[in-house]
């Protein structure tokens, strides 16, 4: 069957890995016809790294042009993901979009209300939905296992980060550059995970303290609270200044619990509904029969190759997509819930007042600006280094970082 010719625009760290697994022939079904990235060093690394058998451009518009081409990869800053994949989508391609779907939701309602009106395939690189531990747990919530979901807690605070990886990027850290810290750059994949497995909640309260264990402008602490009307509750705590942290999920339902940790799941299982032993005459609870199930250590393939693949197998069949693109939206509702309950000092009930977010956000960029009058300097750097960006060529191109993985 026809190979898919697809063009990656942004080759920095993701990009130039998607790039390189595409033209190694290991995401079945697509090809590498073009790139593009605005900084010239990054052109250049493409030119020696493919051989020149590749078409590279500098303006993502003129790769759409490209009548050969069939499907676009985005893997720039977050800020441009919405305008990147609503161009593509209206130009008639297939997208495949780097998480986060965006940094505000309005942005990204209008990207995915371009996907809709296209009928392409839009996809997100939600590479963690593939991780055969949170399939299993996703399944046993569907089956009823663990009964009726009562709460979510999530401590995820094993996104470690050093000062030079913010310092990295002059994009990182940043409310211009980035649009948040830790909830909008490392969390994306766990927010999605939490709404995947028990939904978007109803409203949130949240601590996002800013510049606790680096110098920079955004969180990297965060505690959020949430709440749904059917009364389930969630807990998630992150950071990326605790080390050694600690990835732990556990959600507990009516009949059982179910425990992610250290690259296992344990499910306790009841045969019974605890709310029937909580109605017995016994003054003491009766012990109920709990079962044990757990699993882990499976083998497998980098999630990101996995999205790629689907994302392929979507477009040349019909294969159903792990992660539609449209849902990236729905991490972006907690994230954007959490920043808004720590500017206003209150609940914020979903969907989220936009307005006020934005001009929440638009203040602390200003603010940023003023303060920091180099903060935006990525957009005037050409050539972006790769030396400046602390990267040491050959190091972290070309594959895919564990640090880009949920460690357990
Ligand atoms: N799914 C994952 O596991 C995962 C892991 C890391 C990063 N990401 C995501 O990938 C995206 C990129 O992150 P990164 O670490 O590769 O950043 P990066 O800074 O290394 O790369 C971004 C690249 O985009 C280029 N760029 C900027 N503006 C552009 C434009 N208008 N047109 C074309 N190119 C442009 C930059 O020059 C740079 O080379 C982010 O949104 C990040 O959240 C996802």
């Amino acid at each position: 069957m026809k190979q898919v010719r697809v063009g990656v625009v942004g080759i920095g760290n993701m990009g130039s890995a998607h790039a390189v697994s595409i033209f190694q022939g290991k995401a079945g079904g697509l090809s590498l016809a073009a790139v593009c990235d605005i900084s010239r060093s990054r052109r250049e690394w493409a030119e020696a790294a493919f051989d020149g058998r590749v078409k590279i451009f500098s303006d993502y518009r003129e790769l759409l042009k490209d009548g050969e081409l069939e499907a676009v990869i985005i893997a720039t800053p977050h800020f441009l993901h919405p305008e990147i994949a609503g161009a593509a989508l209206k130009g008639g391609f297939h997208v495949l979009t780097e998480k986060p779907a965006g940094v505000f939701t309005s942005a990204v309602r209008r990207m995915n209300a371009a996907a809709a009106e296209s009928g392409k395939v839009f996809s997100i690189m939600l590479n963690q939905r593939t991780d055969p531990l949170f399939q299993r747990l996703k399944e046993s919530i569907e089956e009823g296992r663990l009964g009726e979901i009562k709460s979510m807690v999530w401590i995820v605070n094993n996104w470690y980060r050093t000062q030079a990886y913010y310092d990295s990027g002059s994009w990182r850290g940043t409310w211009s550059g980035e649009g948040g810290g830790i909830l909008i750059n490392q969390c994306p994949h766990n927010l999605d995970i939490w709404q995947w497995l028990i939904g978007v909640p109803d409203r949130i309260r949240a601590v996002c303290r800013t510049a606790r264990y680096h110098d920079i402008q955004v969180e990297d602490d965060v505690a959020i609270y949430a709440e749904y009307q059917s009364g389930v509750s969630a807990c998630f705590i992150s950071s990326t200044g605790e080390y050694p942290g600690t990835n732990r999920l556990e959600i507990s339902g009516s009949r059982g619990k179910a425990v992610a940790e250290n690259g296992k799941l344990r499910l306790y299982l009841m045969d019974c509904d605890e709310r029937e032993l909580c109605r017995s005459s016994e003054q003491a609870m009766p012990e109920p029969p709990v079962s044990f199930e757990e699993y882990g250590e499976e083998e497998t393939e980098d999630g990101h190759i996995l999205i790629l693949r689907n994302f392929a197998a979507a477009i040349r069949n019909g294969e159903k997509l792990i992660a539609p693109g449209e849902e990236g939206l729905n991490s972006l509702w907690i994230s954007n819930a959490a920043y808004l309950s720590q500017w206003t000092g209150d609940w914020v009930e979903l969907p989220l007042n936009e307005v006020l977010f934005e001009a929440l956000l638009k203040e602390r960029q200003e603010r940023e600006k003023q303060d920091f009058s180099d903060a935006l300097r990525h957009q005037k750097e050409e050539p972006q280094e790769a030396a400046a960006r602390g990267r040491e060529p050959g190091t972290s191109d070309e594959v895919y970082e564990r640090r880009w993985s949920v460690r357990w």
